[in-house]
């Protein structure tokens, strides 16, 4: 199969507002995507139920993630956007995928041991098998490539041990194994504005893509520094390598180059570095806001996208499903 004729999946979870990492680990690239590849992206809000959220907030997260997509490029004419608990055969698939899935490796998932440190009361068997969940996502839509940020990758892994492990069980090739995606790069880490690790939803230390410009500055004013460099070329210590590794992404080469010079000559004032950034990232952000501000409140528009991209799916997902039973052997009598 040609590069072109590879299927494009990826998924977000309605758990909140995106961030920067949400952007640039993955939605940067499904834009790109949808302009060459037949590309599948959807809300992942039956894996947002791990936390047990109220109703009330699943459907707005829901609503806000779909507009949050299609203010950020993505658009429903080029791709298949839908709603995960939209498309039931889904479903099916995890059940099925359930059996080949060996307990001992799901709870050798570093996420899973994540969760077991983070809420150790309540370590429900969803959070176990949230990978076979997420494999089923990408198989039923046999799709090759994944576009994630680095934290997904054993995840893909675990993908791609259960389309072979399905293939080799029942002696077919139906599913294609398939690959995180950053079109040859490495995957991206968006980090954090405290100093360590990734941004995340619920890490508390995010930017997010419609954040109010005043909102912006004072989350980046407030970012982690240290006391500064004190001798010519010294190594930046991770806060400082983190306020970088934003400016690399939303402001011009020059000016990253212009405070990585100063920062090498010892004469960096973080306040500039700062303030800078703070204007490049409103900068980069306004038209997604704006184009945020102008849908979220547009049911009759959502409800229409999601409804055309739950036919969409579910086509496509039938076909692999009545392949799959037939491969099993879940015949009609
Ligand atoms: P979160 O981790 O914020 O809860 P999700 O789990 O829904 O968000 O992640 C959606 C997508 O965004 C995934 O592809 C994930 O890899 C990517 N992503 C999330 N945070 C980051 C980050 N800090 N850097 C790079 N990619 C990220
Ligand atoms: N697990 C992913 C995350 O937390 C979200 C997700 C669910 C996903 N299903 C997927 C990503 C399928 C890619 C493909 O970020």
């Amino acid at each position: 199969m040609s590069q072109q004729q590879d299927i494009v999946l990826s998924g977000i979870r309605s758990t909140g507002s995106l961030h920067l990492g949400n952007y640039f680990g993955a939605m940067r690239n499904f834009v790109r995507l949808q302009e060459t590849h037949t590309c599948y992206f959807f809300i992942a809000d039956y894996h947002s139920l791990t936390t047990h959220p109220a109703p009330e907030d699943l459907h707005n997260n829901v609503r806000r993630i779909l507009a949050e997509y299609i203010a950020s490029g993505i658009d429903p004419e080029k791709c298949t956007l839908y709603v995960q608990s939209d498309v039931p055969e889904t479903c099916d698939l995890y059940l099925l995928l359930n059996m080949i899935a060996y307990v001992g490796e799901l709870e050798r998932t570093t996420t899973f041991k994540d969760k077991i440190r983070k809420q150790p009361g309540n370590i429900n068997a969803g959070l176990l098998t949230y990978p076979v969940l997420m494999a089923s996502d990408i198989l039923i839509h046999r799709a090759h490539k994944v576009p994630v940020g680095k934290d997904q990758e054993q995840h893909l892994e675990l993908a791609r041990v259960y389309a072979r492990r399905f293939n080799n069980t029942y002696n077919c090739e139906i599913f294609p194994e398939p690959e995180a995606f950053n079109f040859g790069a490495n995957l991206v880490k968006v980090p954090g504005l405290d100093g360590t690790g990734k941004m995340g939803k619920s890490e508390g230390n995010g930017i997010y893509l419609t954040d109010a410009p005043e909102v912006i500055r004072k989350k980046v004013m407030k970012a982690v520094t240290d006391t500064g460099p004190t001798e010519p070329n010294q190594e930046l210590a991770e806060p400082i390598q983190n306020l970088f590794t934003i400016l690399d992404l939303v402001s011009k080469p020059e000016t990253a180059a212009f405070f990585r010079d100063q920062y090498a000559r010892c004469s960096i004032r973080y306040g500039d570095l700062k303030k800078q950034l703070a204007e490049d990232l409103i900068a980069y952000l306004a038209p997604i806001r704006e184009k945020f501000e102008q849908i979220i409140n547009d049911k009759e528009y959502l409800g229409k996208v999601a409804a055309a991209g739950r036919e969409k799916a579910r086509a496509s997902a039938a076909k692999t499903i009545a392949e799959v039973r037939r491969a099993i052997g879940i015949n009609r009598l």
